[in-house]
């Protein structure tokens, strides 16, 4: 006969089987899960556009590709933390609403340069030409790389259309009008026109 004193469901039938405990901790995590997350996506303050923001114009929309594709995000973040050291030196802090068209989001998770939420208006189109073709001609000590080949290189124009196409698909509200006029828009751009323009509609809608 066993001699366990408690033969119900007890805690000991938990401890002593270790598949039952795996099986009753992924529950556990999911559940908790779920009840964090969940509410998140039916949230309107993160699901919500802020007040003047607008999905990006097919040039803009160009420079931000190009600006994954040269993995800026690895030394920038666009994520302005709500700290009195942050916003004194950035201004005000990054809020949910004006990240609901970025697909997918440039937050970054490591600054080597400065957080670019609200780099926009800060400094000039031919500064950013300047400094993106070769940063030190602008900031001598400057460890960014420079990018010379986004001043000859022509942006992908026909490709444009569809890639607004796309990001419609996910709810960046554009309209048939900006898809049909989209490759027409960006035509005969550099790339470094693109990326300027980009970064300089960076967080301007809450400054
Ligand atoms: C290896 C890290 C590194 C990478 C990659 C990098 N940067 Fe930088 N960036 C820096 C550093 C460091 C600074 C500060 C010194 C300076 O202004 O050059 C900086 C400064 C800047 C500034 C000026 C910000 C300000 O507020 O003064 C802009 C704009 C910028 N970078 C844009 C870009 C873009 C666009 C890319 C991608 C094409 C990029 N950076 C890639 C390191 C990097």
């Amino acid at each position: 006969m066993s001699d366990q004193k408690n033969p119900g469901f007890s805690h000991e039938k938990i401890e002593t089987h270790s598949f039952l405990m795996v099986v009753l901790i992924v529950l556990v995590i999911a559940f908790g899960g779920l009840v964090e997350i969940v509410p998140l996506f039916f949230q309107s303050s993160t699901t919500q556009p802020l007040e003047g923001i607008k999905p990006l114009p097919a040039l803009e929309l160009a420079g931000r590709d190009i600006y994954v594709r040269e993995g800026c995000y690895n030394c920038h973040s666009q994520m302005i933390r709500p700290f009195r050291s942050e916003t004194l030196r950035y201004g005000h802090y990054s809020v949910a609403g004006e990240f609901v068209y970025d697909h997918p989001f440039q937050w970054g998770s490591k600054r080597t340069g400065p957080d670019l939420h609200r780099v926009g208006g800060k400094y000039s189109d031919d500064w950013h030409h300047i400094h993106l073709v070769n940063p030190r001609d602008l900031v001598p000590e400057s460890n960014m790389p420079a990018y010379p080949w986004l001043e000859k290189d022509l942006v992908d124009a026909d490709a444009l259309p569809n890639h607004l196409k796309a990001l419609r698909v996910v709810g960046v509200p554009y309209t048939d009008q900006e898809i049909s006029t989209a490759a027409d828009d960006v035509r005969g751009k550099t790339e470094l026109q693109a990326l300027t323009a980009y970064l300089q509609g960076l967080g301007r809608a809450l400054k």
